[in-house]
């Protein structure tokens, strides 16, 4: 049996549990800005660090090992799934699909069986990497959220004003509809597959949930969460829903069967839980750029984050979006230890 993570201060802040001080991780912390995952990067490419579970595991642990985050997170991708729909995709580092999805025929000739079986070494991962954390810091196992992977798949990678996926949604209803039907059962499989190799937390990345008008967030952004996260119920793990630009949706997503709502950087924590109400724990949220401005402006603007949750119960720090490549490393340590130094003021 996986050991139980339930008392480490993480999944406690997950719980909305009062802590002694405030959990620190930060998303994309396996990566390019540690020169440990770029000397093992020089040796094995993206796709199979990603397809070897000791190799993953090995990069997932990294950031544990220098900082002593209060969770790691699992070493994959978002777009993996895509490749066990049939797509054909490479990382450039950007994520480059050879071909697109543009019609209903599209969408009905991906290859929707056995879509956890196909990336088997994702939970293959999830083994070792616990392995190697000895049920000392508890393991996220993440997927992307099903709107956000199929911008990747209808605009074939990254895109300026995401006119293809938009126009699909507006003239294509039952097309997109379908796409996403497909990425809901496929990320339930995929996702249930990670919970029961043991990870303790589950999250999904909507980072381009921002783009829509609430009538289409509603239907193709919200709806497909709202089935991932009810199917994962049964797993007792505490799912974390991180989206971007999407202050204007909070009152949407405060309805979210999830436990921990991922705040991007651009509205302040206390607003953004007045809307969320009391049942929700929050996690983030410092602009990731603050990282370049040298240590005094990191401790400065990790403290306001801080100052802006008031010591309420249910807070995981991190940043706004991901970490970015050329982070300094000291930077990092200054964050770190500020968070770890904080306590509210009485
Ligand atoms: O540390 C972690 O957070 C775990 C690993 C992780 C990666 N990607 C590794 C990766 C996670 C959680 C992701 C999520 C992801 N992938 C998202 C959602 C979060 C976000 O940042 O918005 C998205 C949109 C992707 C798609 C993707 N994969 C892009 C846009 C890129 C290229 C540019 C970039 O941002 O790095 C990737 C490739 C990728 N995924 C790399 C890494 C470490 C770089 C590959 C390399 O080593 O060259």
């Amino acid at each position: 049996m996986p050991t139980s993570l339930e008392t480490s201060l993480f999944i406690r802040a997950c719980r909305r549990q009062p802590l002694e001080r405030t959990p620190i991780w930060v998303m994309r912390q396996a990566g390019r800005y540690l020169p440990e995952y770029r000397e093992l990067r020089a040796k094995h490419d993206f796709l199979t660090v990603c397809r070897t579970p000791e190799l993953a595991a090995e990069v997932t642990v990294q950031p544990i090992r220098r900082y002593g985050f209060d969770a790691a997170i699992l070493f994959s991708d978002i777009l993996l799934i895509c490749q066990a729909l049939g797509m054909d995709v490479e990382f450039n580092p950007g994520p480059v699909f050879k071909s697109r999805i543009e019609s209903l025929a599209d969408v009905s000739k991906l290859h929707t069986g056995e879509v956890a079986e196909k990336l088997s070494f994702v939970p293959g991962a999830v083994r070792a990497s616990r392995e190697l954390l000895k049920g000392e810091t508890p393991l996220i196992g993440f997927a992307g959220a099903p709107f956000t992977v199929a911008t990747y798949m209808v605009e074939g990678g990254g895109s300026r004003n995401f006119e293809r996926i938009k126009s699909l949604l507006f003239t294509a209803p039952e097309a997109a509809n379908a796409l996403l039907d497909t990425l809901t059962q496929g990320t339930i499989e995929y996702l249930g597959s990670q919970a029961e190799a043991g990870a303790d937390a589950l999250m999904l990345f909507d980072t381009h949930a921002g783009l829509l008008a609430p009538e289409e967030f509603d239907r193709y952004v919200a709806g497909p969460v709202d089935k991932v996260a009810r199917a994962m119920a049964r797993y007792n793990v505490p799912i974390i829903y991180y989206s971007n630009g999407t202050a204007g949706a909070l009152k949407r997503i405060s309805q979210l069967p999830v436990q921990v709502v991922g705040l991007d950087f651009r509205m302040d924590i206390g607003s953004a839980r007045d809307i969320l109400g009391p049942n929700l724990a929050v996690q983030g949220n410092m602009d990731p750029v603050s990282l370049l401005a040298g240590p005094d402006q990191v401790r400065r603007r990790a403290r306001q984050v801080l100052e802006s949750n008031a010591g309420r119960p249910g807070h995981i720090f991190n940043l706004g979006h991901g970490i970015l490549p050329n982070a300094p490393l000291e930077c990092v340590q200054a964050l770190v230890d500020t968070v770890r130094e904080w306590r509210p003021t009485a």
